[in-house]
């Protein structure tokens, strides 16, 4: 995505550090391009769990993604960014919602994303999470998310420490919880489809993996 793009995108948010974070995040992160890798050949809508500024929707829009995007996020003054850029960049098919992903889904047909939030569940919690997710999946549609895996690398400690540190800053509500581990990503998802487990760190020394549920 071109400077320019990055540069208004941040534009549209409210906030003067939101105006530097969002920049920053979509030059530095491979997460957006690769979700756009794994939906660009769909039409279904999508679902975004913990939508956070609703980056996800505003990257697919502007590389020419057109499916409805619904995000949910229990942070309101992200939910209130997201609704804000989506005013200024008028925005189609765009829509955020106030909602804790732990007192269960919407109903849903589509695709779902859950990106960098499941550390913030506990392990039933996440379980729950991960099966309501899967049965919004629509066949030929796709699971997407994103987590630190639970293993034994450095990365693993750095990611860690770096999700205590979004919290100590207030940029996160809630400090981590559990990492789930890639066994625990086979057990929940494989009898709803075929999953699919690969790195995706990029120049970040996170524990960052992309895992893919294909119904
Ligand atoms: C690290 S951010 C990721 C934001 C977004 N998914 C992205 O990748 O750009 C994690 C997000 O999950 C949200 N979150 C955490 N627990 C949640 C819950 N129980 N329900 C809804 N959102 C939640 C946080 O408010 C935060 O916006």
């Amino acid at each position: 995505m071109s400077e320019l793009i990055t540069a208004r995108l941040a534009s549209y948010f409210p906030g003067r550090w939101d105006r530097h974070y969002v920049p920053a995040k979509l030059r530095s992160d491979p997460l957006y391009g690769a979700v756009y890798d794994e939906l660009r050949t769909s039409d279904l809508p999508l679902l975004d769990l913990g939508c956070g500024l609703g980056l996800l929707a505003l990257y697919l829009r502007e590389s020419g993604l057109h499916f409805p995007i619904h995000g949910l996020d229990y942070d309101q003054r992200k939910i209130d960014g997201a609704r804000c850029a989506v005013t200024q960049g008028a925005y189609k098919g765009l829509r955020f919602d106030h909602h804790d992903a732990r007192l269960g889904l919407p109903e849903h047909f589509g695709n779902v994303t859950i990106l960098d939030i499941l550390q913030f569940f506990d392990p039933a919690e996440q379980e729950t999470l991960l099966k309501l997710a899967a049965e919004r999946v629509a066949p030929g549609g796709k699971l997407v998310i994103r987590s630190g895996l639970r293993d034994q690398s450095w990365r693993f400690k750095i990611t860690v420490a770096g999700d205590v540190l979004a919290k100590v800053t207030n940029w996160m509500k809630a400090g981590p919880g559990h990492y789930p581990t890639a066994e625990d990503f086979q057990r929940i998802l494989s009898s709803f489809g075929k999953v699919r487990i690969t790195p995706l760190w990029g120049g970040t020394p996170f524990n960052n993996h992309l895992v893919v549920l294909e119904r």
